[in-house]
């Protein structure tokens, strides 16, 4: 992607009043956005950067007057955007300009991160008015809106563009109300040039002339989950509401690797959790450089093309991402310090689909791989570091990305494990997620809604005081950071856990004893076996000399796998044990993607090792970098020292 390093600003200058999201600037709360109509147009230049020219026609409602700011209304925006006129339209039917009345508009700095776009209304708005904003706007080189040129697609013919919205990016794409906490409806259209296809995360999709393509998204969800791509793609049918989307030549494997498995997933949530309200779930496989597993944009979740591994075995993230029509999508964490409400509930959610489609044991080890990254995590930041609470302090400029962890993941999946070992009954907890969804459905909440619902639906429960019971105390989870209070027993996996684990002993000890390795016979282990075994084999490294070596070439089905999620192990092994042999196989994995969880790992380890491996990252950190997404590239700088993000 030619997505250079984004200029930083100063940093904060207002600070948005107290209860507010601090990661917004906007107006949200004394107003309402109902909802958001978008007209792009996207082109491509020769390099492969573009222009994406917009107009955001924004529908308010005044909730509450009489704000410090008086005639003044806020939206989030970046430095990037460049806006040409504000107007406000005339009420629908009534007598006035078409063109709209035009407004005074200033940009003002907020953060590094985003800056705010003050627009003054003609007078001050009474409670309950509607109003009608008009933006004139082109997007710049800003980290939500990411262009790639054709060689850094699949395909390498065309040109690509996609946006990101998570967590705070989609203010460099449209001016908005860019929080959590904001749920509207949204429309667009998008003209795109001869031989391109547009799609959104949108209910309807609709090709007109012109190379005009509508979207219209009828439930109201936060500007985060507005998501576009326009480039050369094709899709393939896999489900009676489901198809896949990815560049021509990967549409095949696209379509083998998840050809009819996708309902299941679907018809199992809803069985747990409620209807799936948005209509069609279809997925779109992105260029590699896409910087997540999965991210849950709704009717369109986008993945990683590393889950093209011929054998469905990372279906895992498709499941989460389903789980997130519920968790997240449905039922939203009003800011980013509540994160976990989105993560952690749905790696219960994605858990109890795997658990349903797959069985407990082999659930249980994808969840003790999970568990794995969590202990890697903490061990690395220390268990008292205060992003290891599920509620985080996400202090005024700090940038919400930078708070990304495996804490809201693993651990909210722990305290949501522990809410439903307090009840005691899996059916009765599955009875009680349902009943949230439902109470909290197109909302935007706060741990402590979801606390307060929990107690209310046990009364029981609250009678005993199970918010209270010393050393677990919902506070603690909440408010404490550390390794989880409680831990749900995964030992149904130990049938698949335990050969690994004594497998891993065994190449951890002194003198190999081969006869015993070769009379275990791996062929038929599942990947998350293999990952379980290289986690613990990770664990116990360095291995005394030579054992890495002779594990090498006893199992190419690892050291030479495709999986990716097999060859980021691989090559953390490799690290950790000097194998400088297959240094080329840490740079060949990190050219061939960039996902950040597995490139941030790497670029960790690397500089962490020797003077040779310290080598390899800035010597394949200056090779990659401009394919890399804006963030990760900034992350990367800053475990290189090379003066990128705060992180
Ligand atoms: N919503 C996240 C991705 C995300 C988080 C994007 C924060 C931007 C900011 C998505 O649902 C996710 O968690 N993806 C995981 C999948 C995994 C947990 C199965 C990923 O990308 O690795
Ligand atoms: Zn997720």
């Amino acid at each position: 992607m030619a997505a250079p390093a984004q200029s930083v600003v100063s940093p904060v200058q207002s600070v948005p009043p107290a209860g507010q999201d601090p990661a917004s600037a906007s107006s949200a709360g004394p107003w309402s956005l109902r909802h958001l109509h978008l007209e792009l147009r996207v082109s491509f230049a020769a390099a492969g950067a573009g222009r994406l020219r917009g107009r955001a026609r924004l529908e308010l409602r005044c909730e509450r007057p009489g704000g410090p700011g008086g005639a003044e209304l806020r939206l989030d925006s970046h430095p990037s955007l460049s806006v040409s006129r504000a107007a406000l339209l005339p009420p629908p039917g009534g007598p006035g300009d078409a063109a709209g009345q035009a407004l005074p508009v200033e940009s003002r700095p907020f953060t590094a991160y985003g800056s705010a776009l003050h627009v003054t209304l003609p007078q001050a708005p009474r409670a309950g008015q509607m109003l009608t904003l008009l933006i004139d706007y082109e997007a710049g080189d800003g980290p939500g809106v990411c262009w790639l040129s054709p060689e850094q697609t699949a395909g390498k013919q065309k040109p690509y563009m996609y946006t990101q919205g998570q967590a705070v990016l989609n203010r460099s794409f449209f001016p908005c109300f860019d929080t959590p906490s904001a749920k509207f409806t949204y429309s667009a259209t998008v003209k795109v040039p001869e031989g391109f296809t547009a799609v959104m995360s949108a209910t309807s999709w609709e090709k007109q002339k012109d190379n005009t393509f509508v979207f219209k998204m009828s439930q109201p969800i936060p500007s985060y989950l507005i998501a576009l791509v326009v480039g050369d793609i094709v899709s393939a049918e896999v489900g009676p509401r489901s198809r896949v989307w990815a560049e021509p030549c990967l549409i095949e494997a696209a379509k083998k690797e998840y050809d009819g498995v996708i309902e299941e997933f679907l018809v199992v949530g809803e069985k747990l959790f409620g209807p799936y309200v948005w209509g069609r779930y279809d997925i779109l496989f992105m260029p590699p450089s896409f910087p997540f597993g999965g991210m849950e944009n709704p009717c369109l979740t986008f993945v990683t093309p590393c889950l093209l591994a011929g054998d469905r075995s990372l279906v895992d993230v498709i499941i989460h991402e389903i789980s997130h029509s519920w968790f997240g999508n449905l039922v939203t964490n009003a800011s980013w310090g509540e994160f976990w409400l989105n993560e952690g509930f749905t790696m219960y959610a994605q858990r109890r689909i795997s658990t349903e489609v797959y069985g407990l044991p082999y659930t249980c080890l994808e969840a003790a791989t999970g568990r794995a990254l969590l202990r890697q995590h903490m061990d690395a930041t220390g268990e008292d570091h205060p992003l290891n609470k599920l509620r985080v302090v996400i202090e005024p400029g700090i940038n919400p990305d930078d708070t990304y962890n495996e804490t809201p993941y693993e651990k909210g999946y722990c305290f949501v494990s522990y809410l439903a070992h307090l009840v005691g009954n899996q059916s009765k907890f599955d009875g009680f997620l349902q009943a949230y969804v439902n109470r909290f459905k197109f909302q935007s909440i706060t741990a402590d809604d979801t606390l307060a619902f929990f107690l209310e639906y046990f009364p029981e429960l609250k009678e005993k005081g199970v918010d209270t019971i010393p050393g677990f105390e919902f506070d603690r989870w909440l408010n404490t950071p550390g390794w989880p209070p409680y831990l749900p027993d995964l030992s149904p996996g130990q049938q698949l856990m335990r050969p690994a684990e004594e497998l891993a002993e065994l190449w951890a000890a002194d003198g190999l004893n081969m006869e015993a390795i070769e009379a275990v016979d791996i062929s038929g282990w599942r990947t998350y076996q293999l990952v379980y075994f290289l986690d613990q084999v990770l664990q116990k490294s360095p291995l005394p000399e030579g054992n890495v070596k002779r594990l090498s070439k006893m199992y190419p089905k690892i050291s030479k796998a495709q999986n990716a999620e097999l060859r980021l192990r691989w090559c953390q092994i490799v690290l950790k044990n000097n194998l400088e042999a297959e240094y080329s196989k840490v740079k060949d994995f990190l050219h061939s993607q960039g996902k950040q969880k597995y490139t941030l790992p790497l670029y960790r380890a690397m500089w962490g090792g020797s003077e040779a491996t310290r080598a390899l990252a800035m010597e394949t950190f200056s090779a990659t970098a401009p394919q890399l997404h804006v963030n990760v590239q900034n992350y990367v700088k800053k475990i290189l020292g090379l003066g990128g993000a705060e992180a």
